[in-house]
């Protein structure tokens, strides 16, 4: 039910902060440790390498997930989208775990490299809201999100709970290889939630911004460096998909390859600086794309602002960004899609679980 909102999508946009808040208990004992299935983390322990594969926004996910699998756990991972997967398949190493993200759990392409996979006899691992669902089901193991259900076409809840859950998961491996940790996920993944909470109190200031910016835009650009450029890519998805502004998202050091040339006078350039390794580059690709004659709106991170950025979010821990930063461009997208008449929950072409090839 959506209750008092007018569209399922900002239903699930605010729901965010609850969704963190339940997958923290969810996955957390009594005694505040982390709650994991020891066949997972046997799983996760014996593997050499993980392959994750999904599709569209979930595979957005996946990028952020191999972050923190490798950073944290030490783990190899790579990212594919099913329907590549499945007809060239990479090189597989000896000992691969795979690892399905689904919101449905019923995604055509991720089933097909399942099937696929188990007839290699290689173990899977299914991360999904439906916990009964196909790709659950098929799998070997299954992680839950306990986003609760998500019915807007565009997935923003699911999103979030899957980083989280990533998350979790890849500091659970760190903790069981015995592996040195500078931060208490559950207490970072609280703080995420409480700022997720100032962003979605913040709405009149993003759809200001969407006005400002996309109201008659033909097309639009999302950069960002590191896993700046990952929520970049999600960012475009979800704009395109509701709006239908031709929307793409570049890693900012790609810009002088080509993209560049794509810059006019006006065209909206969005970038996100959350990252202060990479904070002194974005600001350069900005530089260049203002040189350009671009419209250009930063959202930046507390701490790594400037005085020119249109939208500081709260500071959370520099692995967790993705969880924040992706709020107010899901907003941004919505009042989009609004201001120009766009069935919100329903764009056309689309079905919210694509179950055929
Ligand atoms: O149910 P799944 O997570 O497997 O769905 C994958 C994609 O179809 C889905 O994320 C799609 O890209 C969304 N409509 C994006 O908002």
């Amino acid at each position: 039910e959506k209750g008092t909102y007018p569209h399922f999508m900002l239903k699930e946009i605010d729901e965010q902060p609850f969704v963190m808040r339940k997958i923290i208990r969810e996955y957390q004992t009594e005694n505040n440790e982390l709650k994991l299935d020891q066949n997972i983390r046997q799983a996760m322990n014996s593997c050499d390498r993980i392959y994750i594969i999904a599709a569209g926004t979930s595979y957005h996910a996946g990028l952020v997930g191999k972050e923190f699998i490798e950073k944290l756990a030490n783990v190899p991972v790579e990212v594919h989208i099913a329907s590549e997967f499945s007809y060239n398949m990479p090189l597989l190493s000896e000992k691969p775990l795979f690892i399905f993200i689904s919101q449905s759990g019923e995604t055509a392409d991720s089933r097909a490299v399942l099937v696929k996979i188990k007839e290699m006899g290689h173990p899977a691992l299914t991360i999904t809201n439906v916990p009964g669902s196909t790709l659950s089901r098929e799998a070997d193991y299954t992680l839950n999100l306990y986003a609760g259900p998500e019915i807007a076409v565009a997935s923003t809840k699911a999103y979030t709970a899957q980083i989280a859950v990533l998350a979790i998961l890849a500091v659970d491996t760190a903790k069981t290889k015995g592996l040195p940790l500078d931060f208490d996920p559950m207490q970072e993944l609280a703080i995420v939630a409480n700022a997720m909470e100032v962003l979605t109190d913040q709405k009149e200031a993003i759809e200001d911004l969407a006005r400002k910016y996309l109201h008659t835009a033909r097309n639009a650009f999302f950069i960002g460096r590191s896993v700046d450029y990952h929520v970049c890519l999600e960012a475009a998805l979800k704009l395109k998909e509701i709006s239908y502004i031709q929307a793409e998202g570049f890693a900012g050091g790609e810009l002088k390859h080509g993209t560049i040339a794509l810059i006019e006078e006006g065209t909206p350039v969005i970038a996100i600086a959350t990252q202060e390794n990479v904070n002194y580059s974005i600001r350069g690709n900005v530089q260049e794309v203002v040189a350009r004659g671009a419209n250009d709106m930063v959202i930046s991170m507390k701490g790594l602002e400037r005085d020119t950025d249109a939208f500081v979010i709260p500071h959370v821990h520099e692995l967790l960004t993705p969880l924040v930063s992706v709020v107010p461009l899901q907003l941004l997208s919505y009042y989009a899609a609004l201001h120009r008449d766009c069935d919100v929950d329903k764009p056309r072409n689309l079905a919210k679980s694509v179950t055929v090839e």
